[in-house]
């Protein structure tokens, strides 16, 4: 600790924000004291940079030599001074590019400092912009980019989706990228590749799913690969700079919720994957979800710190995930701190499924996120109506604990696909083994219904069935071009940049002001909607006429979300939690629930946790963990306690992780406060999403 202070005061003159998550070992830490228990009450807001639009952000900025990198202005690149705010270049992609890497951005600069590069993607193309001028880098790549559908070895047409939203890792002159494959049967592979920051130049892949030939190849039918795609890295990846070690959590094989043309335990879904940071080439792995058929993605950073363990140093890596757990390994050998053990799971009864007979569970720490949902643990916030409703759902659905399999019958999940631990929800304190894991939590009830298959074989993807629902219940009122009438009628174009998509399921199902909820659209039916909404292009204008519908071999099941009328969870408070581990023995330190629900909040009912929270603490060494949540609020809570030393309202919700850093001796904490703006039509093209710069007084 006192090493640490005195580092601190040493950096107090520059210390930089040089990558998302703080740094390649994406600890979400600070060394700086500056701010700290004594004075933290003090904080200002030093300056504020509205976005200058009505998207939602949820931005990680970079911070290095004094310039602040932020993504503004309809989804440009924005680089501002870092202790004045004021912009000092922006580059807009141009309008084909407007889906940018939106969680934060990837920083290189060569040895001597002189070439300084941002790498991101927009679309399906990798960029490259020059850091001190915000000029595009035209030599890199073809003619500026480099296309991730090619070089996977299945026509790029036939590939829907590849780019993530959060950026990789730049390791030496290499840049490595993740991808996302989209949801579906058919997906694109999960493809891990390193590109040559200068060049663009592909320098290696690691195949997520095996070829022939490769180590997990015999965990899947022998050519799935040539079809099967996901067990991608859409979330974040860390990095072991010192040994060259990369570490990479992947997602599940898809299709997420039917596994039949997929048996085997499908590695490297689901697992931890420590790589070659240079070649590429597999160190250790471990699989947290065998043959995953319940979208038990891992998102969040592995986390890299350094504990005592049987009264010795060891450098450990901590991996948190959707089920709740936290996983602990030796990071060198892969060799878990504490026992794990495999434990017999529910069994599928759906056709041609066989789900793998047991699942993983670690002994040690204990889980962070409740794994059941009962009638015991209705919310008492329900109404009446749906107190009723989600007692007979769950009185009628299988539940049978974690890993329940989904079947033709509702089956309850918890921690629901989107619950437990996602993309920023973990920081650490890396030299003092504490491990700090935001938690939401949302169960789901997910049902699977055969496909249905059209037999003209014109596009049949998500979106152009979704735009069948569209057209049969959205249509008179949004209007065909989805831009509605505003103001009274709002235009749903943009509702991907505006609204989480756990608000657009709750203005469809419970309805919103004068429009009626749609409570019997089938989940599928509601997540083939919300996928043309988010991409009407991949739609046709039209069905052809004649086209037929049968009954296929292939379930579709959706996210099933559950969601009160109220656009609240049906499960008792905490929505979302704060749990402090001490990884030196393995055990949770203190828990709390993070933030509130303004409407309950405003009745005297605190407390709750807020809802909908993908919230990235960050830690510093001045005792402090930061955190902006949904609520509005931006809070300081002492790391030892969670005890809240400090709050602050500002005009929009909170979503991802603040920077924090210092200019000229003085320490910032910037907080992207954008991730819901504009939500009702009066407040439509209301512009109060911003970047809020907060430090102590000048003396
Ligand atoms: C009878 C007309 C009508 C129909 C039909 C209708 N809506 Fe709406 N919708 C509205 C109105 C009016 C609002 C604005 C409500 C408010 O905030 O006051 C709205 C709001 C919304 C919102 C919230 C948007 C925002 O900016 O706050 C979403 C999302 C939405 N509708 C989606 C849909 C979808 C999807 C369908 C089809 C399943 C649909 N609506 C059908 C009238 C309708």
């Amino acid at each position: 600790m006192r090493f640490l202070v005195v580092l601190g005061g040493l950096c107090a003159m520059a210390q930089s924000w040089p990558d998302y998550g703080g740094g390649p070992d994406a600890a979400q830490y600070s060394p700086l004291t500056q701010i700290n228990r004594t004075n933290v009450r003090k904080l200002q807001r030093a300056w504020t940079y509205p976005t200058g639009d009505s998207n939602k952000y949820f931005f990680n900025p970079v911070m290095v030599d004094g310039t602040l990198y932020v993504l503004a202005k309809n989804n440009s690149l924005v680089a501002l001074d870092a202790a004045a705010g004021k912009e000092k270049w922006t580059f807009d992609p141009g309008p084909d590019t407007k889906v940018i890497t939106n969680r934060g951005i990837n920083y290189w600069e060569s040895k001597d400092k002189k070439e300084r590069r941002l790498l991101f993607a927009s679309n399906h193309r990798l960029r490259a912009v020059d850091a001190l001028t915000g000029k595009a880098i035209l030599t890199f790549g073809q003619g500026g980019s480099v296309d991730l559908k090619e070089g996977l070895d299945r026509d790029p047409k036939t590939i829907a989706l590849v780019q993530s939203t959060t950026p990789g890792r730049v390791f030496e002159d290499i840049l490595i990228l993740g991808s996302a494959t989209n949801q579906g049967y058919g997906s694109a592979p999960g493809d891990i590749r390193a590109f040559d920051v200068r060049t663009g130049k592909l320098v290696w892949t690691f195949h997520t799913v095996p070829r022939p030939g490769e180590y997990g190849h015999e965990t899947w039918p022998a050519e799935a690969w040539k079809s099967v795609g996901g067990a991608n890295v859409w979330g974040e990846m860390s990095l072991d700079v010192k040994r060259g070690i990369l570490y990479a959590p992947t997602a599940s094989a898809k299709y997420n919720f039917y596994g039949a043309d997929r048996h085997g335990a499908n590695l490297f879904s689901d697992c931890l994957l420590a790589l070659d940071a240079r070649t590429g080439k597999r160190i250790w792995h471990f699989q947290m979800v065998h043959h995953d058929i319940w979208d038990y993605d891992d998102a969040t950073a592995p986390k890299l710190l350094t504990v005592t363990h049987d009264g010795k140093q060891l450098d450990a890596v901590a991996q948190v995930t959707k089920q709740g757990f936290v996983w602990v390994f030796n990071r060198v050998t892969g060799e878990p701190l504490w026992p794990i053990e495999e434990r017999p799971v529910p069994k599928s009864d759906m056709p041609n499924e066989k789900t793998w007979p047991t699942q993983p569970f670690p002994v040690k720490p204990p889980p962070f996120a409740r794994q059941k949902f009962t009638v015991d643990d209705l919310s008492p916030y329900l109404s009446p109506a749906d107190r009723a409703k989600f007692r007979d759902d769950i009185l009628s659905a299988r539940n049978e604990g974690l890993f329940t399999p989904p079947g033709t019958r509702n089956t309850i999940q918890m921690p629901g696909n989107n619950g437990g631990a996602n993309w920023s929800g973990a920081a650490v304190d890396p030299s003092r083994g504490f491990l700090y894991v935001v938690s939401k939590d949302l169960p789901a009830m997910l049902k699977l219904e055969p496909e249905g298959k059209a037999k003209s074989g014109f596009n049949d993807s998500p979106e152009q069935r979704g735009q069948m629902v569209y057209q049969a219940h959205c249509l008179n009122c949004h209007k065909a071009d989805r831009r509605g009438a505003p103001p009274a009628m709002p235009s749903l174009d943009d509702i991907a940049v505006r609204m989480p998509r756990e608000r657009i399921v709750a203005a469809i199902r419970n309805g919103v002001g004068p429009m009626q909820g749609f409570p019997k659209l089938t989940n599928v039916e509601l997540d083939n909607l919300i996928a043309y909404l988010y991409n009407p292009a991949r739609a046709r204008a039209t069905v052809p006429a004649g086209t037929s519908w049968a009954d296929a071999e292939r379930y579709l099941s959706g996210f099933g979300f559950m969601i009160a009328s109220d656009g609240l969870s049906p499960i008792k408070p905490p929505w979302s939690s704060l749990t402090a581990y001490d990884l030196n023995d393995g055990t949770i330190r203190w828990k709390i629930p993070l933030g509130d629900v303004p409407h309950l909040a405003a009745k005297g009912i605190r407390n709750t946790g807020s809802h909908y929270p993908k919230v990235g603490p960050v830690v510093t060494a001045g005792g402090i963990l930061f955190a902006g949540t949904r609520d509005r609020h931006v809070r300081a809570l002492d790391v030892d306690t969670g005890q809240a030393l400090w709050e602050a309202e500002l005009d929009a919700a909170l979503e991802g992780m603040p920077a924090v850093y210092s200019v000229d001796g003085r320490q910032y904490v910037v907080f992207c406060a954008a991730a819901q703006v504009g939500l009702t039509p009066s407040a439509q093209g209301k512009i109060n999403g911003a970047y809020v710069a907060f430090a102590l007084p000048e003396k």
